[in-house]
């Protein structure tokens, strides 16, 4: 049994998350959707009326707390392989912005796209992402970029979280591009964010985060700060897409307004390390995404080396990462940025649920902690996770304590 807390934490940062604690030879109960108990089988003092219970034997195989996704976008219309093929052939991402394409693409396809089609191939994702081990998500809006359609995403969000049974947060992207009738004129796509859209989704309470792209062609580091103090007085509490393709100022500025997360961080110098060091923020890297765009990795290794703490999230979306797989993002972090296997599991459990505000009843096994847990085929070690990249090696999942796969 991995990743078992006796006295939960709210994060592991620094050395701490090279430590995983475990138990061989485990037994575990759940009783309703909550973890009642779990040891030693050679401390456990067995029971003596087994009758309405469920008994899961997981001899040679892990049990694990699900992961948790802190930075998604998977509610969105339509694909955009036809960018993919585009920059194989030489066309940077800038450029296919440029053209229309890119967030501006998927902002088009959504507009057309009823609530009912978004509902339906976006629950078929969050199923994807539960079969994978993920049992919390993040899911942002951003597609929309005028008050009617983030509106529509905000609440196909919400429909979501009746529909699936996964524990789902819920952010405010409105700031992820300049629509292209606000080309000229972004003091009034930033008007209309912070007067109109802001006040409707706190009205309606749609979102529990406020989320910015701090980037060259996007929003300044000023405005990354003006729009999130703004979402802070609507009840928005603030996350930024920082340091993604250049170092724009995004998560100093994160971390200014007091954001718990700063997500991407590729362009991350010593200068954001400093700023993040006293702060609660949490810098979260986002592996598929880096592969995807073959962007610099970030310096996770030098992050932890400084004593911070690292969550690692998918950000699902159809531009930049195609993959809600966070078994493979664990396999990026330890093949291409040198994180060990146990500092890739805590950055996507306890850390990943910290990133969310969910770390006091996700993210690890504890007691009273929700029954959100997977259980593998028959493997050798939790390293062995990571190793088989591409491999789907969860057998079971547990949401809210009722199987809900078996394979
Ligand atoms: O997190 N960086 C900005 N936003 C998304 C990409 C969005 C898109 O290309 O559709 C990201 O990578
Ligand atoms: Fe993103």
């Amino acid at each position: 049994m991995v990743q078992i807390e006796e006295q939960p934490r709210l994060k592991v940062a620094g050395r701490d998350m090279k430590t995983l604690n475990c138990i061989n030879d485990a037994w575990l109960a759940i009783e309703d959707d909550k973890i009642a108990g779990f040891g030693k089988m050679a401390d456990w003092e067995g029971i003596s009326d087994w009758s309405n219970l469920t008994v899961i034997d997981a001899d040679n195989k892990l049990v694990m707390p699900c992961y948790c996704d802190s930075h998604t976008h998977i509610v969105y219309a339509g694909s955009r392989e036809g960018e993919f093929v585009d920059r194989i052939n030489g066309l940077t991402y800038d450029e296919i912005f440029e053209r229309g394409g890119g967030i501006l693409n998927s902002a088009k396809k959504l507009h057309s796209a009823s609530e009912e089609e978004l509902i339906e191939s976006a629950l078929k994702r969050v199923n994807e992402i539960m079969m994978q081990g993920t049992g919390a998500v993040e899911i942002k809006s951003g597609y929309g970029l005028s008050t009617e359609s983030e509106l529509k995403m905000l609440r196909v969000i919400k429909k979501l979280k009746t529909l699936s049974p996964l524990t789902i947060k819920a952010t405010f992207l409105g700031a992820h591009a300049i629509p292209a009738i606000y080309k000229n004129n972004k003091r009034a796509y930033i008007d209309l964010l912070i007067n109109e859209m802001m006040p409707k989704i706190a009205a309606e309470q749609l979102a529990d985060y406020c989320d910015i792209f701090c980037e060259q062609n996007y929003f300044t580091k000023e405005e990354t700060i003006e729009i999130l103090t703004a979402g802070k007085k609507h009840g928005m509490t603030p996350k930024v897409h920082a340091e993604q393709m250049s170092n724009s100022g995004g998560t100093i500025a994160g971390v200014e307004v007091g954001a718990i997360s700063v997500d991407h961080l590729e362009f991350v110098g010593d200068a954001e390390i400093s700023a993040l060091q006293n702060s609660k923020t949490m810098p979260t890297i986002l592996p598929g995404a880096a592969f995807f765009l073959s962007l610099p990795n970030p310096p996770a290794r030098k992050m932890i080396d400084a004593g911070l703490a690292i969550a690692v999230a998918s950000d699902y979306n159809p531009g930049s990462c195609p993959s809600g797989n966070i078994n493979f993002m664990m396999s990026v972090c330890c093949v291409q940025y040198k994180m060990t296997p146990e500092e890739a599991i805590n950055a996507a459990t306890i850390n990943s649920a910290y990133a969310m505000d969910l770390s006091s009843t996700h993210g690890s096994i504890a007691v009273g902690k929700q029954a959100n847990l997977f259980i593998t085929k028959e493997i050798p070690s939790y390293n062995f996770i990571p190793y088989s990249f591409g491999s789907n090696l969860i057998e079971t999942v547990i949401i809210n304590g009722r199987v809900l796969m078996d394979n």
